[in-house]
């Protein structure tokens, strides 16, 4: 698909009405746990556990509302940077909820993707991942798409790197080589906790996406949350540059 026929068939989509309004794949950068947690004086991994709570409702409400994507921030190249106490503990929160939840998703048509380079992960964690796509892999409902290890720059220059061994470097043929190749157009991105910036995510995907902020920290992201971001997308405008 080129680059324009996507973008028209983001509008075309938008313009759609239905449920969600329209849009077909939403993003969130899950942004706040840490905060949620300080506040509450409580450590930061209960923060993180709480977050998949907030993970698993809005799971459930896209898939009611009938998106065909939605991608999470899960874990950027960036977090590695953190202490390792605080990685492990999100390892561990990652591996439970595969096996907390695979049944859930398989019996729901939700099909598991990851975006980003999960193989770097010990390989518990990969072989947990590997079942969970496996096991998904027929699905046609809804694709909840995880960034796992996930950088967008570095997306972006293994894709113009495989764009090339091909022969040609064009905005057509990176697009086709990015993680996100095969999911509809990214319409909305969401961030919570106040933060106002993309932190490597969804770079590319995002040129034409619309975005929606919220001081809501993440833990404390509810499905009405996710209705609030999708009504208010049906009220934006897309231009596509032109008039
Ligand atoms: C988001 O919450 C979860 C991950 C980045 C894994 P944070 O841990 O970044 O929470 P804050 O930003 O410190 O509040
Ligand atoms: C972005 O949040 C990454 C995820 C939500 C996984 P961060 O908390 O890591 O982003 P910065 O450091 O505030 O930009
Ligand atoms: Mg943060």
């Amino acid at each position: 698909m080129t680059s324009a026929a996507a973008v028209a068939e983001g509008r075309v989509a938008a313009g759609g009405g239905g449920a969600n309004h329209g849009a077909r794949h939403v993003a969130i950068i899950m942004d706040g746990n840490g905060r949620w947690a300080k506040k509450r004086h409580l450590p930061r991994a209960v923060g993180h556990k709480r977050g998949v709570d907030a993970v698993r409702e809005v799971v459930r409400a896209a898939r009611t509302m009938g998106l065909e994507a939605l991608t999470l921030y899960a874990f950027s190249t960036e977090n590695w940077r953190r202490p390792e106490d605080e990685i492990a503990a999100l390892m561990g929160l990652l591996k439970h909820f595969i096996v907390s939840d695979l049944d859930e998703f398989a019996a729901n048509n939700v099909r598991l993707k990851i975006i980003g380079d999960y193989k770097a992960f010990a390989p518990d964690v990969v072989e947990l991942v590997e079942n969970a796509l496996a096991r998904t892999a027929g699905n046609s409902g809804t694709t909840l798409a995880v960034a796992l290890n996930y950088g967008s720059q570095a997306e972006i220059a293994k894709a113009a790197a495989k764009a090339a061994a091909k022969g040609t470097i064009t905005p057509e043929s990176i697009e086709a080589e990015l993680d996100t190749a095969l999911l509809p157009p990214l319409d909305l991105l969401i961030r919570t906790s106040g933060e106002v910036r993309l932190s490597n995510f969804l770079l590319w995907q995002a040129a034409y996406a619309e975005l929606w902020f919220t001081e809501v920290l993440w833990p404390d992201f509810k499905p009405d949350h996710l209705q609030e971001a999708l009504d208010a997308f049906a009220q934006r405008e897309r231009r596509y540059g032109g008039r």
